[in-house]
């Protein structure tokens, strides 16, 4: 079996991350052909899938033809529960993560030790990217066990050669008493519960702008561009995006580059993404806006094609690297509101909470239906316990007006005291919704 091992790992810009596109076009597509044997040949869901497709790894001639090959969807992995998707016996796997599920069976997953190794080489080049360095002190505040997060941060964090406190999610009070004594430069978490870490520094007395934080990792779950303002203004920091999802490896799929903060690039020598319309099913163009769908190029436990995410994005040029970015993620298609017939998603109302400054980005989105309509309630914090019954008055209001004026729809705002908002160690649930209630 081919491995990619790191024997010869060293900490820094890896030669494919600028190489030029024929190369890393060259280097996909052998390794999308390897993919899909591997996958035909060791893995009987991918071999009755092609099958009852009509298609065989030998079709690939070109990277496009990829198209011809079936999708991969999460029902894929709940039918195959817990170990029926994998290529190799259950014996040869170093390790095995799995995702939440709201409801009934996890969707699992597995990695060999070449797997991990390839992942944690993934999450130590984001890293760099991001501005982290060999030697730096690294915080991660991402949940340990089997949330990818926590141990995908890590292992990324090890191999770069950092220090890493493996502190996971939770116990605020105490990850701003570690942060203030250990003095890490760098910080792996979600931008929502790294919010709740600043409010505790305030709590403790804290400036946030004279702690040792400089480079901050967010991901795990949409974020904004005003949030980032929000969190770099308050920390004198650099924050950065990350992103990525069990299917694939966990965190490190793509990533920012810190010095242009413009989309994430995607780790392209190892996932392969395509955009595509959700409706049809089609492959769209570069630059246009639909479903991120990726193939795994060099993963041995668990080769995953065509995995449909359900995240919106769109794929653009490279800058900063070669390789192509994805936009920051507009949301899930899950997440997705229609409110009498406008789409909205959580972070466009992110957006506009960041606009009034009588308001916390502490949020919750309430959807209700009364008759045949929808109603959409936001619950946003107040930015100070100190604010009067006028001034919370004037920060609905205002919040109202921008999201009517710019998403479109019309909503109700309750302005709750600071700390009234539903927190979170790791993902924040933004969407409460008792419309079937
Ligand atoms: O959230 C892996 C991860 C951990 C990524 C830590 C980044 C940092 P899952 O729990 O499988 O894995 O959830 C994957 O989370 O399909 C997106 O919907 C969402 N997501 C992850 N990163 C981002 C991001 C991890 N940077 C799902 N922006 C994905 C927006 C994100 N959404």
């Amino acid at each position: 079996m081919q491995t990619h091992t790191t024997g010869g790992y060293s900490p820094g810009l890896d030669a494919i991350e600028t190489a030029s596109r024929d190369e890393i076009s060259a280097l996909q597509l052998k390794r999308m052909r390897d993919t899909l044997h591997r996958a035909y040949e060791h893995s009987p869901f991918y071999r009755k899938n092609f099958d009852a497709h009509g298609v065989h790894p030998d079709d690939l001639k070109s990277l496009e033809d990829l198209s011809k090959f079936p999708f991969t969807v999460k029902q894929d992995l709940r039918d195959n529960y817990p170990f029926g998707m994998f290529a190799v016996p259950r014996e040869k796997l170093a390790r095995l993560h799995a995702s939440s599920g709201t409801t009934g069976k996890p969707t699992v997953v597995g990695y060999t030790l070449g797997d991990i190794d390839m992942w944690a080489q993934m999450v130590a080049r984001s890293i760099y990217a991001s501005g982290g360095r060999p030697g730096d002190l690294v915080h991660v505040s991402y949940g340990y066990g089997l949330f990818t997060g926590g141990l995908g941060a890590h292992y990324g964090a090890e191999k770069l050669g950092c220090t890493v406190v493996p502190i996971s999610g939770g116990m605020t009070e105490r990850q701003v008493m570690l942060i203030d004594d250990f003095k890490p430069r760098v910080i792996m978490v979600t931008p929502s519960y790294m919010l709740s870490i600043l409010d505790e520094f305030r709590n403790q007395g804290l400036d946030p702008r004279e702690s040792s934080l400089k480079v901050g990792i967010f991901g795990a779950e949409p974020w904004t561009n005003s949030m980032r303002e929000e969190i770099e203004t308050a920390f004198d920091m650099d924050a950065v995006d990350i992103y990525g999802l069990s299917e694939i490896i966990g965190p490190g799929v793509a990533n920012e580059c810190v010095e242009t903060k413009d989309g994430l690039h995607i780790w392209e020598d190892h996932f392969y993404p395509e955009v595509i319309d959700p409706e049809t099913g089609k492959v769209l163009p570069d630059g246009e806006m639909g479903e991120l769908v990726f193939t795994s190029l060099t993963k041995e436990a668990f080769p995953i094609i065509r995995y449909r995410t359900r995240d919106l994005t769109r794929l653009l040029p490279g800058t900063a690297r070669s390789m192509r970015r994805m936009e920051k993620v507009t949301g899930r298609s899950d997440d997705m509101m229609i409110i009498r017939g406008v789409n909205v998603f959580p972070t466009q109302i992110e957006e506009q909470i960041l606009k009034c400054r009588i308001l916390a980005p502490h949020y919750q989105i309430e959807l209700t239906r009364e008759g045949r309509m929808d109603r959409m309630a936001i619950k946003v914090e107040a930015s100070g316990s100190g604010l009067g019954d006028e001034d919370r008055k004037q920060g609905a209001n205002e919040l109202r007006h921008h999201v009517k004026s710019v998403v479109g729809v019309t909503v109700e705002v309750e302005v709750l005291d600071p700390g009234g908002v539903e927190r979170s160690a790791g993902k924040a649930r933004r969407v409460v919704d008792l419309r079937s209630a």
